[in-house]
């Protein structure tokens, strides 16, 4: 299938590695010119050299912290120099850091708002008029399947995450007379330093072995495994192109089945 998004312009957040480095790799090998951020700068150049290397596109690197308004104005400044359009816009952050209700402060409920629900209202707020005056425009939010089903121990991401799809589905009321459709990815357990990181503290809290834990994390999967990154990139670059052009407001797992919910 011809996705017919040959020279859109993308910008892909925190994607020098996982999950948003394999949507701006799944995007470029469709042809798409694309912005990549992240914060740690060596990474975020290397990543962009492999996409180079291995599909021609251009690739615009920019050092980001998108929990900060004024990196994000860069970013999307940066891509307007270059490139002088945003046709999608793939949102994404790290993960908020684990825990229950009473081992949070105040100060990091509001660092968690900053880094995955903010960044998503601020990222839109600068790429929307953009997609409008060319009526037509993709935005994508990676989040997470604690939107469909809370996960224990992750109470910052299933309070922050689930205003993300409030926001998306409003969004995509608002501006679908635009052509700017607004659609949510929810992953489940895909292996990224993300879920490595989640293992290893699962580990120590429950005196597991890491290995033990990866096992463990696959066997609930009715697949019987944990995901890979190019996996949720598929749905990603599809809802990014021209061919998802009757699908908006939706919110859609890729989770091997994961979620036990009916919708
Ligand atoms: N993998 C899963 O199974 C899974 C499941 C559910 C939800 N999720 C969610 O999906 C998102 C992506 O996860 P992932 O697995 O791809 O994580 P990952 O492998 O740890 O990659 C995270 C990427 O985001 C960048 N990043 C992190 N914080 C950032 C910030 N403040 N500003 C800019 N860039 C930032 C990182 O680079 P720098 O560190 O250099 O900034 C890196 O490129 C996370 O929100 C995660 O919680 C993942």
């Amino acid at each position: 299938m011809d996705l017919g998004i040959k020279d859109r312009v993308a910008i892909v957040a925190a994607s020098s590695k996982g999950l948003g480095k394999a949507t701006a790799l799944g995007l470029a090998k469709e042809g798409v010119k694309l912005t990549i951020c992240a914060r740690d700068r060596e990474t975020l150049f290397k990543t962009a050299d492999n996409i180079i290397s291995e599909t021609s596109v251009e690739v615009l690197p920019v050092v980001c912290d998108v929990s900060k308004t004024e990196n994000i104005n860069n970013v999307v400044k940066e891509t307007i120099n270059k490139y002088n359009k945003v046709d999608i816009l793939i949102n994404n952050a790290g993960g908020p850091p684990t825990g229950n209700f009473l081992d949070f402060s105040l100060e990091d409920w509001q660092k968690a708002i900053e880094l995955n629900l903010f960044s998503t209202i601020t990222f839109s707020n600068e790429v929307i008029p953009y997609m409008k005056e060319n009526n037509w425009g993709r935005i994508v939010n990676i989040t997470s399947y604690a939107v469909k089903q809370p996960v224990d121990g992750l109470m910052l991401s299933n309070t922050v995450r689930a205003g993300i799809i409030g926001l998306a589905k409003t969004l995509s009321n608002e501006f679908g007379p635009y052509n700017i459709l607004v659609n949510n990815i929810c992953p489940g357990r895909i292996f990224t330093d993300r879920i490595t990181f989640l293992a290893n503290d699962r580990a120590q809290k429950l005196g597991k072995s890491f290995d033990e834990v990866i096992t463990d994390m696959g066997s609930d999967v009715p697949v019987g495994r944990i995901g890979k990154p190019e996996e949720l990139a598929n749905l990603a670059v599809f809802l990014s192109s021209e061919r998802a052009s009757y699908i908006t407001g939706t919110t859609i797992l890729v989770d091997g089945g994961l979620a036990k919910g009916l919708m």
